[in-house]
């Protein structure tokens, strides 16, 4: 498996994900950008949003992928998270139905509850892939869907930039930031029993521009991904 420090061209200070995420939580909404996620969701037709019953949102965060799910019709949202600060943010936003401090690869939840299981911006802190998409296979039920969108690889590799945010002192910390090939979360996928309906990358546009001018360089690089799995029995 590739390694991330073989690709770090920053050298930030790493700290742990409760760590980070703990520090980012009252800058995180003004940081992260639309573009990255948002945007990748709005352009996928499969699955049929409106019609999604019962979701677990895992890695919610503050509560952005469920207020996006919410707007686009989806009924019921079961949020888990491992850092308290941001489940405490995305308790005052009330757009989950149950918020549940656990980690994504053993989140406690019911065994085939949901039609929907998606986990946004994600995956670049799980140093292996294998156990989430077997939890997501456990909390799926038959015919159910699994949406991730993920940090691209390709990205991290050409920017060397790991997730990282200002710290209160001004100087840039990076979260445990691991670099998975697409080829990981397929074959992570398939051996957990998902069958992939469908994929979408997010390059950098103009869109992209508008909000980091800097990155020109980066024009029509993928920077983010979307794979929609489906759970056939
Ligand atoms: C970049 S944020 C994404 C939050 C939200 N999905 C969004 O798109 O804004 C990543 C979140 O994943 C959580 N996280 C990272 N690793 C986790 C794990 N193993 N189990 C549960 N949550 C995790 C972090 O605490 C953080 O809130």
């Amino acid at each position: 498996m590739a390694r991330f420090s073989d690709f770090d061209t920053r050298g930030y200070p790493m700290v742990d994900v409760t760590t980070g995420y703990g520090q980012w939580v009252d800058t995180y909404e003004q940081t992260v950008e639309d573009v990255m996620d948002i945007a990748v969701l709005d352009e996928l037709t499969d699955p049929h949003w409106a019609g999604v019953r019962r979701a677990a949102d895992l890695g919610c965060g503050t509560g952005r992928t469920g207020a996006w799910l919410r707007r686009n019709g989806v009924a019921s949202i079961d949020g888990v998270d491992l850092t308290p600060e941001m489940l405490a943010v995305a308790r005052t936003r009330g757009v989950h139905d149950r918020l549940i401090k656990a980690d994504v690869r053993d989140t406690g939840l019911d065994s085939g509850a949901y039609d929907l299981v998606i986990a946004s911006l994600v995956d670049e802190h799980l140093p292996d892939l294998r156990p989430f998409y077997a939890e997501a296979w456990r909390l799926a039920e038959p015919g159910g869907a699994c949406v991730v969108l993920a940090f691209h690889p390709h990205f991290i590799m050409t920017s060397g930039m790991p997730t990282h945010f200002t710290g209160g002192s001004g100087e840039p910390i990076a979260i445990a930031t691991h670099v998975h090939l697409l080829s990981e979360h397929v074959t992570a996928g398939l051996e957990a029993g998902w069958t992939l309906a469908g994929m979408r990358e997010g390059v950098v546009d103009d869109r992209w521009l508008e909000v980091k001018p800097k990155w020109d360089r980066f024009r029509h690089h993928p920077v983010s991904v979307a794979l929609v799995w489906r759970r056939r029995h």
